[in-house]
């Protein structure tokens, strides 16, 4: 195989065959062929695409270029849950207790914050002595024993992937389907369950900006899952504005908390309803009306907070939080911001909103940051609310004094005020199965 016919094939649009792929994806993690061939490459898969067959094989590959999990012992019954990257995107925290007390296998690897969107990982942090990291025996054993575990990703889990994103990053050729699909998908494949439902954001703070373009990545997504012999289902969900009221770690579990104990926000429970009825219903064979059924009677049962409470409990998390969110403490300065003239809510830009909430300690500038995990903010309105000049329209929890004025900026400048009526908008856009 020569990496300059792989490039010449695809730079005319021509088809690349399971064993080039298979053999440049192992080159390439053996630091065997140079960034500066494999980012060609790249871009000429950026603009003349892949097939499906195609992006299916570079999956595979880059699936099986590291460790992959053995989950064959609980047969067809384990479910994973991956969402794209939003702001205020707590729903694995619902959703996986839910799903493991409804019947379903829930083993699951999660992600720490990226850029202005955050991660499971950081957010179960915020439980002093919650363990993120098990060994493969200990993950499995507490699976079998309770039916949920989340961790974070091993180290060796999808090398060729780590690698071709960090080279997608520095070469402009991160959005593009095949790629993201086939980034996203070898991960989970990886992972090992036998179902897999993508929660595909869709908005301004999200990678996909239009329903068109998020239907695209889902379509290509559940096409390669299929391929690969896996039950795949995606959601399309709204990220023009963050979801629930809460963004940063602590302050997130403590709205998880809320909607696990029967109270919240209702778009947020809307979502974690949605994704969790389509985890039940593959897991657990169920039609898709009697998923939903059971999905809405484990929440509002008290079953999913009580499975919640073991899960957190069996990881080393420290329950007594769960029982006294209190004890999460307080930032050391709390703002309110106000709104600058009446009207309706029309929108909020959960891209800059994430930004503002990393500015006050919620999330990483740099890899070696560390997260406070009290700061944040709490957004109250949302779109189609109406408001008059003077009402809080958020709440910046922070220990830096001096982020605040910034972060008041981002803040009204991401909140749009209509003079005329709006409407609150979709929560779920469609659902690709
Ligand atoms: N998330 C991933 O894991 N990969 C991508 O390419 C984009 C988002």
């Amino acid at each position: 195989m020569r990496m300059y016919d792989i490039i010449e094939k695809k730079k005319h649009g021509g088809e690349l065959c399971r064993d080039e792929i298979y053999e440049m994806i192992k080159l390439y993690t053996e630091d065997k062929i140079p960034d500066y061939q494999m980012s060609s490459l790249l871009m000429a898969i950026y603009f003349k695409g892949m097939t499906p067959e195609e992006t299916s094989n570079l999956t595979d590959a880059m699936a099986t270029s590291g460790d992959t999990v053995d989950l064959s012992m609980f047969g067809d019954r384990s479910v994973d849950k991956h969402s794209t990257g939003g702001v205020g995107d707590k729903t694995t925290l619902i959703v996986t207790p839910i799903v493991s007390a409804a019947g379903g296998i829930v083993a699951k690897m999660s992600g720490r914050g990226l850029g202005h969107t955050g991660g499971t990982v950081d957010k179960l942090e915020s439980f002093p002595g919650f363990k993120t990291s098990l060994s493969p025996s200990e993950f499995k054993n507490q699976v079998s024993e309770i039916g949920i575990a989340v961790i974070g990703q091993s180290a060796n889990l999808a090398p060729a992937d780590k690698k071709l994103y960090a080279l997608r990053d520095v070469t402009a050729t991160v959005d593009s389907i095949p790629l993201i699909a086939s980034s996203i998908m070898s991960k989970k494949l990886a992972a090992g369950t036998h179902s897999i439902v993508l929660d595909v954001k869709c908005g301004s703070g999200a990678f996909m900006q239009t329903p068109e373009k998020a239907r695209e990545l889902a379509l290509a997504m559940v096409k390669i899952g299929k391929l690969r012999g896996r039950k795949t289902a995606a959601l399309i969900t709204n990220m023009d504005i963050p979801l629930g009221h809460a963004i940063g770690n602590a302050l997130e579990v403590k709205e998880a908390i809320e909607v696990l104990r029967g109270k919240g926000p209702d778009d947020l429970r809307e979502v974690c309803l949605a994704l969790s009825s389509v985890m039940i219903e593959l897991s657990c064979k169920l039609t898709q009306g009697e998923a939903e059924k059971l999905a809405r009677e484990t929440l509002e049962s008290g079953k999913a907070y009580t499975q919640f409470i073991r899960w957190i409990e069996k990881q080393g998390g420290d329950v007594s939080y769960v029982e006294n969110p209190e004890k999460f403490g307080k930032s050391k300065f709390i703002k309110e911001v106000y709104a600058e003239k009446d009207g309706y809510i029309l929108s909020c830009n959960a891209e800059r909103i994430g930004i503002a909430a990393v500015s006050l300690g919620a999330g990483r500038a740099t890899k070696d940051d560390t997260i406070d995990f009290k700061a944040g903010i709490i957004m109250d309105k949302k779109p189609g609310d109406k408001i008059s000049r003077g009402d809080v329209i958020a709440i910046l929890h922070t220990d830096r004094e001096n982020a605040l004025a910034e972060a008041e900026n981002i803040i009204l400048s991401a909140i749009k005020i209509s003079d005329v009526k709006t409407d609150s908008g979709k929560m779920i856009y469609d659902t690709v199965r």
